[in-house]
């Protein structure tokens, strides 16, 4: 399963994790882990309530360091002034619709409401409970008063509650957690208020009913792309064939299927896009005459398939392009270094990045990609072999300090 961030992203990382009283106290124990594997330094805070559901003991041995739970812990320093002049951040998973009251009444009567007060700004807040209590008009006035004041807040997922009923106010899953506090503590945001379109994916050519022409695409490095632009702020729309990898949070997706799918949902989008990223690995070629039922081989010895060429979308958005920053993408395995140029130009892109086809090691099916990063002034960046969730935070950057500093 990918979760997109970059892995060195939690290195080191200093986390408070405050942990209220409610029944998904339970998942935040594999948030914990997940992080500290990650190579985090986490300290939890428990309230009394959040010890009828889960033990001091599972938090002690996962973080290797005791829980604080008490006030008035006896000790050298003030603990809860401490604490939060000495972590980047205290994430309160799962928050009830109590712990936000009172910080929202701004009561400070135990250690992880008295840690609040002190920074609010470095507060995340990750609300769970029931769908009626999310939706009380009391708890959304306190969020927002939250909110005011700096403190960022987690919207729940939708789904089964521990309740019984359904709605929105679950904690959310592993991947979509950890992805969303990503996306939450990245900075700068260097990207918010633009609006970026990734293409990722294979395309399906259909001959008949059930066969089809494709390539190995997976998609990741598109959704890589999509992550690492949403992390900075953007408001990403994802448009994708059929992918095999998980689709990152926090984004818009269109699935699509064949080429002209592409082309359509791409033109679309594209007049309302700030940065436009065709990573998507685009059949050039479909079958002429797609069989509309299928293909009995009964008598036959040979298939001979009549295929037409594909539109080429990325020259058409070249053509098209009005203040869009536009970003190709080229894959090869012969002259890279000639044929990017070469894409870049008569494609009339502003950025294309070349990358190395390299059978298990950069490219196609595989998690690393080697790359170069080269634009229309000639200007050309070569980039290491590195994880694709990096690659794309490292395209992201260059374009945006090229393009928005
Ligand atoms: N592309 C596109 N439409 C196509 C083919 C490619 O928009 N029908 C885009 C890809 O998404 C990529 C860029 O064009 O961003 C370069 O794709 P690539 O396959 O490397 O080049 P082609 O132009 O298809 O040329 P060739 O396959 O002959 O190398």
């Amino acid at each position: 399963m990918n979760i997109y961030y970059p892995p060195q992203f939690w290195k080191k990382k200093k986390l408070l994790f405050g942990i209220t009283g409610g029944i998904s106290a339970f998942k935040v124990v594999g948030f914990v882990s997940h992080l500290v594997q990650a190579g985090s330094d986490i300290q939890v805070i428990m309230t009394k309530a959040a010890q009828q559901f889960i033990g001091e003991n599972t938090f002690n041995a996962l973080t290797r360091k005791p829980v604080y739970s008490d006030l008035f812990e006896s000790g050298e320093k003030i603990l809860h002034i401490h604490l939060m002049r000495e972590y980047e951040n205290l994430v309160v998973a799962p928050a009830t619709a109590n712990i936000i009251g009172k910080m929202a009444g701004g009561i400070g009567d135990d250690l992880l409401s008295s840690c609040f007060f002190v920074d609010p700004k470095k507060v995340i807040f990750v609300p769970a409970m029931n769908v009626d209590m999310w939706h009380n008009p009391i708890v959304q006035e306190n969020l927002k008063k939250l909110v005011a004041i700096g403190t960022r807040v987690m919207v729940p997922s939708s789904g089964n509650l521990a309740c019984g009923e359904r709605g929105e106010g679950r904690l959310p899953e592993q991947e979509v957690f950890l992805e969303t506090l990503y996306y939450l503590l990245c900075s700068p945001q260097s990207l918010q208020g633009k609006k970026v379109l990734i293409t990722a994916g294979p395309t399906r050519e259909y001959i008949d009913p059930i066969r089809y022409l494709t390539n190995s695409s997976s998609g990741l490095m598109g959704c890589s792309l999509a992550a690492a632009a949403r992390a900075r702020g953007a408001d990403v729309t994802l448009i994708g064939g059929p992918m095999s990898v998980r689709i990152p949070s926090g984004i818009r997706y269109i699935p699509i299927v064949s080429s002209q799918d592409l082309k359509t949902a791409t033109l679309e989008h594209y007049d309302k896009t700030d940065v436009c990223i065709m990573s998507a690995a685009v059949a050039d070629y479909r079958p002429s005459n797609p069989s509309a039922v299928k293909i009995k081989k009964q008598g036959k010895t040979e298939l001979i398939l009549n295929l037409i060429q594909n539109p080429d979308i990325l020259s058409e958005l070249g053509r098209r392009k009005v203040s869009q920053i536009l970003v190709g993408f080229c894959a090869e395995d012969g002259d890279l270094l000639v044929e990017a140029p070469r894409k870049l130009q008569q494609k009339n892109c502003d950025v294309m990045v070349a990358n190395r086809i390299l059978p298990g090691e950069s490219g196609f099916e595989v998690d690393k990609n080697k790359a170069w990063f080269l634009n229309k002034n000639g200007e050309m960046i070569d980039i290491p072999l590195m994880d694709k969730m990096e690659l794309a935070e490292t395209i992201i950057d260059h374009l945006v300090a090229f393009y928005f500093s």
